[in-house]
């Protein structure tokens, strides 16, 4: 608990799940795919950005609170969906999903999750979202759809990037599945981390929780990424899209889109929500940074609808940046799970109070105490910072 109150920034968390986790837990949620292009491309658009912060304004109470998808927020971030994160820590979803619930965001859980849609339900509540893989089992995929909905799921966010599983070499190099799957060579490893191999055999093993009875044709020694990938439905198109905006009746975020041809079009397909991501760098490698494809799909959706985005938020300042450049929110993946696999849902907690304290810094740092105060012209080299400027 010690070293989580002196963990002062998400990479201070990050380096304590490493300390913490077996290399091959640790590498699956840390790595990206092949070269990891993009996964380093994320920081540095974020790092690139500079703004221009305002002077002589009354910032004494910022206020993060926000509305997102026309629900209030206490701050403008989600908790994206994240799969097989009970290797990490046990019901470390759940974890997640309460400090979410506590903190006033919204928490999407994966269909890959180790905890079930109704057990989030039943015992976390708060905002919440299920994240569906569309799988080529018609009727398995139709089931998760009513399970969110009798669980009261507020939003479905269908993920778009996953065509097929990333190549994660990491994860192949570590021999690295879910169910854990000892390999002689990680069983050293494993032993290196007494705490967690006591957390995982008091526990047991993680499953997806979700996909009991889910009869894939899957190798099970092939990586996550690649069992998702031969699973899923990679026919998936406009049309069934269409279907599905016509079968869920709550909100519907579409998730992985980084290109403005497209968000337009599914804006006037009325979807809720267009969520920017490259699934943190763990799919397409060489694929645009989130953050670089965001005011190309912010300017082609016109504020018709909202615009999430994820990928490479660490720091309150990267709130700020995407918010000036059109995101209503920011989801956040791998900063609440560093915490959650460092100790569970205090580090979690931790994450969370680490981005918010940021968060309100940056705000004050920028002359922009309320979320509405944030626009493109606190960006340098914006085509507004070019203007001649009057008044706020
Ligand atoms: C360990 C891990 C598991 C993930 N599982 C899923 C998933 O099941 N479904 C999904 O849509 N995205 C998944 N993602 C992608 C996240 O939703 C999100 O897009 C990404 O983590 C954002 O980047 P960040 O980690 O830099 O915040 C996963 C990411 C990680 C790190």
């Amino acid at each position: 608990m010690d070293r989580l109150r002196h963990a002062h920034s998400i990479e201070d968390l990050r380096e304590l799940a490493r300390r913490r986790l077996p290399r091959g837990v640790f590498d699956f949620f840390d790595g990206g795919a092949e070269d990891e292009v993009t996964l380093r491309a994320n920081r540095g658009g974020f790092e690139r950005l500079r703004l221009r912060p305002r002077t002589l304004v009354d910032v004494q109470q910022p206020d993060p609170s926000t509305s997102i998808l026309g629900a209030p927020a206490a701050l403008p971030i989600v908790i994206a969906p994240t799969g097989a994160i009970g290797a990490g820590w046990p019901q470390a979803d759940l974890a997640i999903a309460r400090v979410a619930a506590r903190a006033g965001i919204p928490y999407t859980l994966s269909t890959t999750a180790t905890s079930s849609i109704e057990d989030i339900a039943r015992e976390a509540g708060g905002r919440l979202w299920f994240q569906l893989y569309v799988l080529r089992d018609k009727a398995f995929t139709s089931g998760l759809i009513r399970r969110a909905e009798g669980a009261g799921y507020e939003g479905l966010v269908v993920t778009l990037d996953l065509a097929a599983g990333g190549k994660r070499e990491r994860d192949l190099r570590n021999r690295f599945t879910v169910p854990l799957r000892p390999h002689w060579r990680t069983l050293a490893d494993f032993a290196r981390h007494p705490g967690w191999c006591w957390r995982m055999l008091r526990h047991g093993q993680p499953v997806f929780a979700n996909l009991a009875g889910f009869a894939g044709a899957v190798d099970p020694r092939a990586s996550i990424a690649a069992k998702v990938g031969q699973s899923l439905d990679a026919s998936f198109g406009w049309d069934d899209l269409r279907a599905l905006r016509d079968a869920w009746r709550g909100k519907l975020l579409v998730k992985g889109v980084v290109r403005g041809d497209d968000a337009s079009r599914l804006a006037a397909m009325g979807v809720d929500a267009i969520w920017v991501s490259n699934h943190g760098g763990r799919q397409l490698d060489g694929a645009i940074a989130s953050i670089d494809a965001l005011p190309d799909v912010a300017s082609a959706v016109r504020g018709r609808v909202p615009v999430l985005l994820d990928s490479g938020v660490r720091r309150g300042v990267d709130v700020v940046k995407a918010l000036a450049l059109g995101a209503q929110a920011v989801a956040i993946g791998r900063a609440t799970l560093y915490g959650a696999a460092a100790h569970g849902e205090a580090g979690a907690d931790r994450a969370i109070q680490i981005l918010g304290d940021e968060l309100r810094r940056a705000m004050q740092l920028c002359g922009t105490p309320r979320i509405q105060d944030i626009d493109a012209r606190l960006l340098q080299g914006s085509a507004h910072s070019q203007e001649k400027e009057t008044d706020a």
